[in-house]
């Protein structure tokens, strides 16, 4: 579908990039360490070079810019500066749009790469899991756009029947969550995260406006427990997991006898 895979090989971010450029408030509670990883050593980073983008992504967030009234908090550049094992993919994506905004032109960029969370971890979480993610910028594109994106990537994988629900990320608006009827569990279960970058993240790069930039987020645990009724996740990533039960299993197809 003409996407061009991003350099994500990096588990350490700063604040500034998995957070801040994304427009998530330094008081959220994603932020908390009940549920992000810090480092402890080293525990900041330098500023970035672009220190237009830097100043920017400051005023958005303390005062607004770019017709946004802004958050109204002070931003500490200490928080923003604070090393972090990435929460998301995002932050990638974020940086790449940054790239972009030096010769923005219509684009599509994924990821299939680790994230960490600071998560209980019971049978179907772990405080580390992959993300599919993807991004597609397009002069003019709308949530429309996005939804018949959405529809024509699960329908190649045999996933016919979405739903959208709003949803609410910092970094995107509108947001929504997708879901997809599972046969055999007999529900609708959430199998993405997606939404419009918001004005507030993409303007302080230096993008047009009318380029928009759309995304999405998938966890690749969930699809593939769902695919080989896995009920522990610990069987798929970690330690505990057999070797043999990894090699002798064919890639992890989404068949329409299990969802759709
Ligand atoms: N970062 C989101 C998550 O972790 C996924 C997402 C990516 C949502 C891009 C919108 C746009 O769930």
């Amino acid at each position: 579908m003409g996407f061009t895979e991003m350099p994500s090989n990096q588990y350490v971010e700063t604040g500034f990039w998995n957070f801040d450029t994304l427009f998530v408030p330094q008081q959220h509670p994603a932020r908390d360490l009940q549920d992000t990883f810090y480092l402890k050593d080293p525990a900041v980073a330098g500023k970035p070079d672009d220190k237009e983008f830097w100043e920017n992504t400051r005023q958005v967030h303390e005062n607004g810019k770019y017709g946004s009234i802004g958050y109204r908090y002070p931003w500490k550049e200490d928080e923003s500066l604070r090393m972090v094992l990435r929460t998301h993919t995002t932050a990638i994506s974020s940086a790449m749009l940054h790239k972009l905004a030096k010769d923005p032109k219509p684009t599509r960029l994924f990821s299939i790469d680790r994230v960490f969370r600071n998560e209980a971890v019971d049978a179907t979480h772990l405080a580390e899991f992959h993300q599919v993610e993807g991004v597609m910028a397009g002069y003019d594109i709308t949530l429309g756009d996005l939804i018949g994106f959405m529809e024509d990537f699960f329908n190649k994988m045999g996933v016919t029947n979405l739903r959208f629900k709003a949803a609410y990320n910092p970094y995107t608006e509108p947001s929504m969550e997708i879901f997809a009827y599972h046969k055999g569990l007999g529900k609708w279960v959430e199998i993405g995260n997606s939404g419009m970058f918001r004005p507030e993240m993409l303007e302080p790069m230096g993008l047009p406006k009318n380029l928009r930039v759309l995304g999405w987020g998938l966890s690749l645990e969930r699809p593939t427990m769902i695919k080989y009724g896995v009920s522990n996740i610990r069987e798929l990533l970690g330690h505990k997991v057999s070797l043999d039960f990894i090699e002798t299993n064919p890639a992890a197809r989404l068949d329409e006898d299990l969802i759709g």
